[in-house]
């Protein structure tokens, strides 16, 4: 099941470290090959000897290790594997994690890894129901780091709860999921998220009340799926999601050229609020009172399309392309008409009101519009709207 597989297994201090030996077993046993990596703390459980001696590998321990560095420097140990594990994750390493921490081998091993990391945590049950590990929790799952356990049960400090470190079947399991092929493996999407900022002046723009949020989930769920994601992001006020290529813009005409920049792609999804004009006579100066009274005049100019202008390329169009329309009114039939005027596969439409609370919301209520009618979906997270926004986007890539 894990043939030719390469997995970094970060062993963490905690009483739990003697079941990642046997995990170390478990996972050679299935084809894996396991590279260890002991902590400082690690090392008080468990030896190198055992855990290289398990392995048939050399155990890597040292960040500042000259014969490491000479050998394999410590980017390419994080990047040579298919997975990284953390286990046991102790309360101090998903600390670390949770806010960039890299101040030894196993932490820049996490920050510099561009694969996916699974932790299986393992502390006193205090320690994990303390806010600041439910904290650390939630931040790395939004980092999307994937978590198994902690199970529940008595504990070798004698308290009972949640806290032990899952099963080794059970890590095996997620690690085994973790590596499974996703629907969008091989495929490259991309994504605009956020709004745009239209200078007024050196210190003033135009803006709207786009968070990027429906966006940021979206680009989560299609890289979760497997897809190569390009996230291209206005001034959003939600971090861009962890795992995938962000290209920063502040204008619509920036997000046009990195747009173009980034194709090609198999699917293009366009999130963001895009400012439909600009400023065209935007001062080089802070516009100043001239104590007159008089009031400055602000003259506009159309931005480009940037959907529309994807969607009607000649050649090189992305096979699927994806549009989103806010509306406040009639959405459905302002959004089906807008799908055959920009000449989009599939319009994501929603209302916007003020009353719905969609526009920087956690939720939303969409309404597909294709090529064969319109679908309500039900009101959902933007977390769940945009899974099963990628899936169908993963069937139509199919
Ligand atoms: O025309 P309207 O702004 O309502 O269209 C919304 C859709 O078009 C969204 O998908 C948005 O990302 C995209 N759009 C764009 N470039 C613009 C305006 C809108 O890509 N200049």
């Amino acid at each position: 099941m894990l043939a030719d597989k390469r997995i970094l297994l970060i062993i963490g201090g905690g009483i739990a470290a003697f079941k990642s030996l046997d995990l170390i077993r478990r996972l050679r046993e299935q084809g894996a090959t396991v590279v260890p990596v002991l902590t400082k703390a690690g090392e008080e459980f468990v030896t190198p000897l055992s855990a290289s001696a398990l392995a048939a590998k050399k155990v890597y321990r040292e960040l500042f290790d000259l014969t490491d560095e000479a050998e394999m420097g410590h980017i390419e140990l994080s990047r040579a594997a298919d997975l990284v594990v953390v286990a046991p994750a102790t309360a101090d390493l998903m600390a670390k994690m949770a806010h960039g921490h890299a101040n030894d081998l196993a932490s820049t091993l996490l920050m510099a890894t561009d694969k996916r990391v699974l932790i299986a945590p393992a502390m006193n049950v205090r320690m994990w129901d303390h806010p600041a590990t439910q904290r650390n929790l939630a931040t790395l799952q939004g980092d999307g780091v994937l978590v198994v356990g902690p199970d529940e049960g008595a504990m070798a400090c004698g308290e009972f709860g949640p806290g032990r470190m899952a099963e080794v079947p059970a890590i095996v399991a997620a690690i085994g999921a973790a590596l499974a092929e996703g629907p969008l493996k091989g495929k490259h999407v991309l994504v605009t998220s956020g709004p745009t900022h239209e200078p007024i002046d050196p210190v003033r723009y135009i803006a709207n009340r786009s968070s990027g949020a429906q966006g940021t989930a979206l680009a989560e769920a299609l890289r979760d799926l497997g897809a190569r994601v390009s996230f291209v992001t206005g001034p959003a006020s939600v971090p861009p999601p962890a795992g995938v290529e962000v290209i920063r813009v502040e204008t619509a005409r920036e997000m046009a050229e990195a747009v173009k920049a980034a194709l090609p792609a198999d699917a293009a999804v366009f999130a963001a609020a895009v400012a439909d004009w600009r400023v065209a006579n935007a001062a080089g100066q802070k516009m100043k009172k001239d104590g007159t009274g008089s009031l400055p005049a602000l003259e506009f100019a159309e931005n480009p399309d940037i959907l529309a202008g994807v969607a009607q390329m000649a050649e090189g169009r992305p096979r699927l392309v994806v549009g989103f329309a806010a509306e406040t009114e009639t959405v459905e039939a302002h959004a089906t008409a807008k799908r055959l005027r920009k000449g989009c596969d599939w319009i994501v439409a929603n209302d916007v009101s003020p009353g719905t609370g969609i526009m920087g919301g956690a939720e939303n209520a969409v309404t597909l519009i294709t090529g064969d009618g319109a679908e309500a979906w039900p009101r959902l997270s933007k977390a769940e709207t945009a899974r099963r926004l990628a899936l169908r986007i993963a069937g139509a890539l199919a």
